[in-house]
């Protein structure tokens, strides 16, 4: 199975998010949007894991989250990857627990490594992919997204809400956009 580890967002910050990103992609053409429902902040990409090792996997990243508390976050101010170049991927980042974010992803990609998995994403920063290019950004779309970043720079995004439990999603590849099935989690502070 594809998996991958994550925050999940409550509804009323996936729904803020979404329209953050509605704002972008109705002056951007290029953008396709997350669909709200899939909305998260990845931690650790694992790509293929074996279905048997989802339980020996999280017991190795409860371990390590071991004494790492719960943490605000509040997620604002947009961008894009890579920030040179042309854009892939529109995101929603955080205002605060970007640090905690990042210092929960570096935990969670190596306890993952060390349980067998070919972890292959941490991110640099906290984020939220919102949307991303189809095909070749037009030079107007590119002004619009800058705009974009430009009037979300340090503007929050939905309320702040507390990071309690990291997921690891299973997700599906599916033609109308991928599907993301919790398959465990691990609570923080325990
Ligand atoms: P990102 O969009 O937040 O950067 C679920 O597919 C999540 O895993 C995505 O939201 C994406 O993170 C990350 N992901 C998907 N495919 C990936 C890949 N091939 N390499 C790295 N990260 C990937």
């Amino acid at each position: 199975m594809r998996a991958f580890f994550a925050i999940e967002l409550p509804g009323a910050v996936r729904a803020a998010a979404g329209a953050a990103a509605r704002e972008a992609a109705q002056r951007a053409r290029c953008l396709a949007l997350t669909r709200v429902e899939n909305l998260h902040a990845t931690l650790a990409f694992l790509g293929e894991i074996a279905p048997e090792s989802v339980e020996p996997l999280t017991r190795t990243v409860a371990r390590a989250l071991q004494g790492t508390p719960p943490f605000d976050l509040q997620l604002g101010g947009g961008g894009w990857f890579p920030p040179r170049g042309a854009p892939r991927v529109v995101w929603i980042g955080a205002l605060a627990g970007n640090d905690e974010s990042v210092d929960l992803a570096t935990r969670v990609a190596s306890a993952s490594a060390e349980a067998g998995c070919n972890v292959d994403l941490r991110p640099p920063h906290a984020h939220v992919t919102v949307a991303r290019a189809r095909g070749r950004v037009p030079a107007h779309d590119l002004a619009e997204l800058d705009a974009w970043a430009g009037r979300w720079a340090g503007r929050p995004c939905g309320e702040a809400f507390e990071v309690r439990r990291v997921v690891l999603f299973e997700s599906t590849l599916a033609r109308g956009g991928s599907v993301y099935v919790e398959r465990a989690s691990v609570e923080l502070g325990g």
